[in-house]
């Protein structure tokens, strides 16, 4: 069994694992080198034998306890029919967005579509990852999903965003509901595929009041949790409602999660009595802190396990990792974590 799956399962594991939020990437020598060779991003990630490698490379480099495909959420956005492009210091950029382009011709088969490539993908990294590290799947929640399909725009204006689905309630229910029979789908096709554990990223969670977050995030999450454990029931799945703070709890307990993700912002001790009481928490390492190193890190790496050691958790960050961040400082963190006694 994996490391997470034996966390999942009640294990006592120590030192805690560790996997970072975009631990492939850019901060990378070695990853840039095979995006050069890719083409371009797309391309990266519907290459099995790149997309695999790269996922492969955090690990091989810093033996972290797990890899994460490496894919992007926005790629499902393909199957609506909306053309993505990355766009180099600017990010996802949708060729059209949805108030132009009404959800017709979707691809509702996952199967059929470009995503079987992260399916391919994850399959060719399982059988070279070693039996007790985690391989994680992954796909965006409906609503941070819909904020790029609504905008087009990688500079997300989320109150035009909300505006778009309070002003087309009936448009936009329609579009969540495809989202969670999609993202259900695909996270069941990357698990089939070998993912031992997935994870639903809500980027933009934080944003909503909370009638929006119930209808938004908490239900089509709910869904998508129950359509997955359906098939999988015993499969850990990772919630990530990032900024959400007054609702943290909430969307723990009625999405049906298994791990919780928590940013960096979040306080504390709110995670470990009331978030940890129930849940195997992930975090909460603050990315900048991981840039500055030194002494600052190990300072900040002793106050979250000090905070966290007594019950479940998997060290990690409260966000993806900076693309300035030296990778000594990575090694440094799973160091440091791992001389801990
Ligand atoms: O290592 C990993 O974490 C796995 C791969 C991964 C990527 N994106 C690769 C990527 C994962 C899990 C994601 C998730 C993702 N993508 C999220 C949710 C998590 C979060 O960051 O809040 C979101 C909102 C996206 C959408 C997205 N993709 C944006 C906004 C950007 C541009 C910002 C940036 O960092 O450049 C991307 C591009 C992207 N996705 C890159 C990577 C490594 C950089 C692209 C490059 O190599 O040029």
């Amino acid at each position: 069994m994996t490391i997470l799956c034996k966390l999942n399962d009640g294990d006592i594991i120590w030192p805690p694992p560790i996997w970072l939020m975009r631990q492939a990437g850019r901060y990378l020598p070695e990853y840039n080198i095979i995006r050069d060779k890719a083409g371009s991003f797309l391309d990266l990630c519907y290459k099995p034998n790149y997309a695999s490698e790269v996922t492969l490379q955090p690990i091989n480099r810093f033996d972290l306890d797990a890899a994460i495909i490496f894919a992007d959420i926005l790629l499902i956005t393909q199957n609506f029919g909306l053309d993505i492009r990355f766009e180099e210091n600017v990010g996802p950029v949708l060729e059209k967005s949805l108030t132009e382009n009404p959800a017709l011709g979707v691809i509702t088969e996952v199967e059929k579509s470009n995503l079987v490539n992260v399916a391919e993908a994850i399959n060719l990294t399982r059988h070279k990852l070693s039996r007790e590290k985690s391989l994680i799947g992954f796909c965006g929640a409906p609503w941070t999903v819909m904020t790029y399909m609504i905008n087009g725009r990688s500079k997300v204006d989320l109150s035009q965003s909300v505006k778009w689905m309070e002003d087309n309630p009936s448009l936009a229910n329609d579009i969540i509901c495809m989202l969670v029979e999609l993202s259900a789908s695909y996270l069941i096709l990357q698990i089939q595929s070998g993912a031992d554990v997935v994870k639903i990223f809500d980027s933009w969670a934080g944003v909503l009041n909370e009638s929006q977050f119930n209808n938004w995030v908490v239900e089509p999450t709910r869904q998508i949790i129950s359509k997955v454990k359906d098939v999988y029931p015993k499969t850990p799945i990772i919630g990530f409602p990032k900024g959400a703070h007054k609702f943290y709890e909430k969307y723990a307990v009625q999405t049906g999660l298994n791990i919780i993700a928590v940013d960096s912002e979040l306080d504390r001790d709110y995670v470990r009595n009331i978030l940890q009481k129930k849940f195997i928490v992930q975090g909460n390492i603050s990315p900048n802190i991981l840039l500055k190193g030194g002494e600052v890190l190990k300072k900040d790496i002793e106050l979250n396990i000090n905070k966290f050691r007594d019950q479940p958790f998997i060290l990690g960050l409260g966000h993806g990792i900076l693309k300035e961040t030296p990778p000594q400082h990575v090694l440094d963190l799973v160091q440091f974590v791992r001389s801990l006694s």
